[in-house]
């Protein structure tokens, strides 16, 4: 259980998770571990339960059996608000804006604040004014360009739309901020934009993960790569140690997962 003292901490990890939904297993013994402040990619074929794993790690889903721990206290998340009241935000696939509202309204759905006093309080009066700076503010310091803070989500770009949804896990995420192929179907640019705002929110302290099917993006970006495999990982390794060609191997199954060197910090004793 005890780490060498030079290994990164780790901010989540999970063992063992499982879940079935009838004959269809989703997970199957699912490990994962995230360091702090690093960057990791999950990456694996079309059904190998990516999504499964993130949301059984953000509570939109809950493991028939497995142990999941923050900064080393097991937690079980029951919905994605337990998940984000620990400071862990979630882009999942399925893109997570509103359409129909602006990009201020966006970025505090949920948690929209209220003027002081009376009006706020008795009245439950929001406080617009104050929302719109800070949504401002915090889409500069993002390095976000749109045209303005009340322009309705519907009229954004793909792309634009896709960093309103990381912005706003960025904007409230404490700990960690979890994205579910937050560059697919995005034109080159759109998808260098939301990498850059990775790397920004990296820099703000935070551990990303990133699930993606583009190998460029994920040696673009990634610190360490999880390769996910028939429900379970199958290897992680460091970034700079493999090339794309090794990783396709092994979450096709055409490698061993250990014709790779590993790059798992917490190796649990069998
Ligand atoms: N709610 C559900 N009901 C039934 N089966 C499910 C459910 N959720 C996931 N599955 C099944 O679990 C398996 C893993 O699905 P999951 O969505 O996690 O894969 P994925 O790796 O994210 O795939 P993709 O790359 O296509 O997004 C699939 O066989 C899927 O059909
Ligand atoms: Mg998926």
């Amino acid at each position: 259980m005890t780490a060498a003292p030079s290994l990164p901490r780790l901010v989540m990890e999970a063992h063992g998770l499982r879940k079935s939904y009838g004959h269809v297993i989703a997970m199957d013994g699912a490990d994962f571990e995230l360091a702090d402040n690093e960057i990791l990619a999950v990456v694996g074929d079309n059904g190998a339960g990516k999504s499964s794993l993130i949301r059984a790690l953000t509570g939109a889903v809950v493991p028939d059996s497995g142990e999941i721990t923050l900064d080393g206290r097991q937690v079980s998340f029951r919905t994605p608000l337990d998940a984000r009241l620990s400071g862990i935000e979630t882009v999942y696939q399925e893109l997570a804006v509103a359409t129909e509202l602006d990009i201020t309204q966006n970025l505090f759905l949920g948690r929209e604040l209220r003027k002081p006093g009376f009006m706020g309080m008795v009245l439950r009066q929001l406080d617009k004014k104050r929302m719109r700076n800070e949504a401002l503010e915090h889409m500069r310091n993002l390095g976000i360009r749109v045209q303005s803070i009340r322009q309705k989500v519907d009229t954004l770009s793909g792309g634009q739309r896709q960093a309103v949804a990381v912005a706003r896990a960025a904007a409230w995420g404490r700990r960690v901020v979890i994205l579910d192929e937050p560059t697919a179907a995005l034109g080159v640019r759109e998808t260098k934009q939301v990498l850059e705002l990775i790397r920004r929110v990296r820099a703000q302290g935070l551990s990303v993960v990133i699930i993606s099917h583009s190998m460029p993006d994920v040696f673009e970006i990634a610190d360490r790569i999880h390769i996910h495999r028939l429900g379970r990982r199958a290897a992680v390794v460091a970034t700079k140690t493999v090339t794309m060609n090794d990783v396709v191997a092994v979450m096709t199954g055409a490698a061993a997962p250990d014709s790779l060197p590993t790059a798992i910090i917490h190796q649990k004793k069998a």
